[in-house]
């Protein structure tokens, strides 16, 4: 049996079965705590995250501290799209996604359960943290830190050489210039924090 038990019947979801068809899974079911979700990208939504699972697991949750929990104490496979470009020598780490038009370029190193979206990339000697998200079309320029649970949306671009720490969210077309020290979000051009605490 080719398994793969897919957490989270959500939109990105979706995105993750297709790239699991692709990765050679030929029996694609989903958890979700969402009784009235039944299907996702035509697969049955089996049981709710209490459902013991057999075999391989993903969890497709775009929160990062759910991401985060709900991969506790589970072996996580690793999703990786047939046209997403990676370096040879680049890590990823396991229960990570990278879709579509991704480009992760040498000496990236990017950590557990993180989500390498639709068109993002991530240059040279980056280093993503555990449970970070860069979002569909964003842009980290070489040698950027990212901390955990750090998230980047769509569209924002990260200058070369930048630090953030972890717990930030950066917002759509953001530009971040300047290293952030402190858990919050940030938005616009430059980068301005408009809200404080976790992500
Ligand atoms: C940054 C973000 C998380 C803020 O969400 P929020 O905390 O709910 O904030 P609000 O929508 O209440 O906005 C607060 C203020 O910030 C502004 N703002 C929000 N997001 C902004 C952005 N990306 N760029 C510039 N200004 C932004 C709002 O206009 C608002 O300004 P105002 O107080 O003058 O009216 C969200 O707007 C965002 O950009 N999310 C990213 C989505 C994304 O990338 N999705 C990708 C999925 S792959």
């Amino acid at each position: 049996m080719n398994r793969l038990t897919i957490i989270g019947a959500s939109g990105h979801g979706k995105v993750v079965a297709d790239i699991a068809g692709l990765n050679g899974y030929t029996d694609i079911v989903f958890l979700d705590d969402n009784e009235s979700v039944k299907e996702c990208g035509g697969f049955k939504v089996i049981g709710n995250t209490k459902t013991p699972v057999e075999g391989d697991v993903f969890i497709a949750i775009g929160n990062p501290q759910v991401r985060k929990r709900l991969s506790e104490g589970r072996k996580v496979v690793t999703l990786i799209h047939p046209h997403a470009v990676i370096a040879r020598d680049a890590v990823i780490g396991e229960g990570t996604v990278v879709m579509a038009g991704a480009v992760i370029n040498p000496n990236a190193r990017i950590g557990k359960g993180c989500i390498i979206n639709t068109c993002s990339s991530v240059d040279h000697d980056c280093v993503l943290g555990d449970f970070c998200h860069v979002a569909v079309g964003a842009h980290l320029c070489g040698t950027v830190k990212t901390g955990e649970c750090t998230w980047i949306g769509a569209g924002a671009t990260v200058s070369n050489n930048i630090d953030i720490c972890g717990n930030c969210t950066v917002g759509a077309g953001c530009v971040v210039v300047k290293d952030i020290d402190e858990p919050g979000t940030y938005v616009g051009v430059p980068a301005k924090k408009i809200g404080g605490g976790e992500s």
